[in-house]
C-alpha cells in the first residue's frame, strides 16, 4: 500500500476519554486534528477537557500561553464523518463493540483518500478482524494508547495480519512525535499489555473476597508492597469498570483462560451502573 508521504492532519472517531487524551496528543504535537463526535455537544466536552489540562500545564510553566492557543486552534470539531476526507491518518476510539467499528470502518474507508492509514485504538478487540471491513486491509492498523493517555508513555503499534509495513511504520513515527515510546507487536489477544494486565488485575479482584480485605487496603498493598503507581482498584476505576469487564471477556473469549474471565463481583458493578470515575462511583465514589 502506498501510504501518505507525510503524516499532517489526524482525525479521531470518539472523543471519550482516550479520545480526547488522543486528540490532545495530536495538537501538542503540531498536527492538525479533527474530531469526531455524535453531537456537538460531546465534541465540546471534549474540547474544554483539553483546554483545561493545556491549562494546567501553562499554570505549571509547561507550556506558554501561545502554545496552548495555537494547540487548540488546531483541533476542529465535527458530527460529520465526510469532513475527515483530508486525514492522512484516522484514528478511531469508539466503543468496544465489533459491530460498531466493522461499520465504522466500511463508512471511513468510503471517505478517506487511498493512501490514509486507519488505526484503532482497541483494546482487547481484534484488528484483523476490524480490517476485514475494509476493501484494502493494509492500510489498517492498532495504535492501543493508554489510560490516561495523555500521561501514560507507551503506545503499541500493532500489525494485524494483512497490515502493510509502511501503514506500520507510519504510525510507529506518529506515536515517537507525540513523545511516546511506540513498540511493536502483533496482533494477538490483549496485545502486549493487556494480556498481563487483565488477567494481573482479575486476580487482584478476586483477592478482595478471598482475603477479606478492603479496597483501600488491597490499593495500600501493591502501591507500598509491590510500588505499584496506583493500586487495581483505583486503576480499574480509572479505565472504566465496563471497559474492563469487556476486555476481560474479549480475552476469555479468545484465549479460554480462566483468569481471563471477569470476576463476578465486577460484572455485577458493571450491571448496577457502578462504572468507576466516569459514572461517579465503582470502587470509591468521585466528586
Ligand atoms: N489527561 C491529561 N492530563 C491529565 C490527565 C488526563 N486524563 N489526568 C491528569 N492529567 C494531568 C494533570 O494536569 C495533572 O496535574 P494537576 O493535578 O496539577 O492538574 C498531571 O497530569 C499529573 O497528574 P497526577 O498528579 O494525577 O499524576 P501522577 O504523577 O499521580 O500520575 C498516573 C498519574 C500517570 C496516571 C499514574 O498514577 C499512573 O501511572 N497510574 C497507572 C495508570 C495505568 O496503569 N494506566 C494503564 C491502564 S490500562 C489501559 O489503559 C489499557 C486498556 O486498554 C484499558
Amino acid at each position: 500500500m502506498v501510504v501518505a508521504p507525510e503524516i499532517r492532519k489526524i482525525g479521531i472517531i470518539g472523543l471519550g476519554s482516550m479520545g480526547a487524551g488522543i486528540a490532545q496528543l495530536a495538537v501538542e504535537a503540531g498536527y492538525e486534528a479533527i474530531g469526531r463526535e455524535v453531537t456537538a455537544e460531546l465534541g465540546q466536552q471534549a474540547r474544554g477537557r483539553i483546554a483545561h489540562f493545556l491549562q494546567r500545564k501553562v499554570d505549571k510553566e509547561r507550556m506558554s500561553a501561545d502554545d496552548r492557543d495555537a494547540a487548540l486552534a488546531r483541533l476542529t470539531l465535527t458530527t460529520d464523518l465526510a469532513e475527515l476526507a483530508g486525514c492522512d491518518l484516522v484514528i478511531e476510539a469508539i466503543v468496544e463493540d465489533l459491530g460498531a467499528k466493522l461499520a465504522l470502518f466500511a463508512d471511513l474507508e468510503e471517505v478517506v483518500r487511498s493512501d490514509a492509514i486507519l488505526a484503532t485504538n482497541t483494546s482487547a478487540l481484534s484488528v484483523t478482524e476490524i480490517a476485514a471491513a475494509v476493501a484494502e486491509p493494509a492500510r489498517v492498523v492498532g495504535m492501543h494508547f493508554f489510560n490516561p493517555a495523555p500521561l501514560m508513555p507507551l503506545v503499541e503499534i500493532v500489525r494485524a495480519e494483512l497490515s502493510s509495513s509502511e501503514a506500520v511504520e507510519a504510525a510507529y513515527a506518529v506515536g515517537e512525535r507525540m513523545g511516546k515510546h511506540p513498540v511493536r507487536c502483533h496482533d494477538t489477544p490483549g496485545f502486549v499489555v493487556n494480556r498481563v494486565l487483565i488477567p494481573l488485575l482479575n486476580d487482584c479482584l478476586r483477592v478482595l473476597d478471598e482475603a477479606r480485605v478492603s479496597p483501600e487496603d488491597l490499593d495500600t498493598a501493591m502501591t507500598a508492597g509491590a510500588g505499584w503507581p496506583m493500586g487495581p482498584c483505583t486503576l480499574v476505576d480509572l479505565v472504566g469498570i465496563d471497559v474492563h469487564v469487556h476486555a476481560s471477556e474479549a480475552l476469555y473469549e479468545k484465549l479460554r483462560e480462566p483468569r481471563m474471565a471477569p470476576p463476578p463481583r465486577i460484572v455485577a458493578m458493571k450491571n448496577a451502573g457502578l462504572l468507576g470515575r466516569k459514572s461517579g462511583r465503582g470502587f470509591y465514589t468521585y466528586e
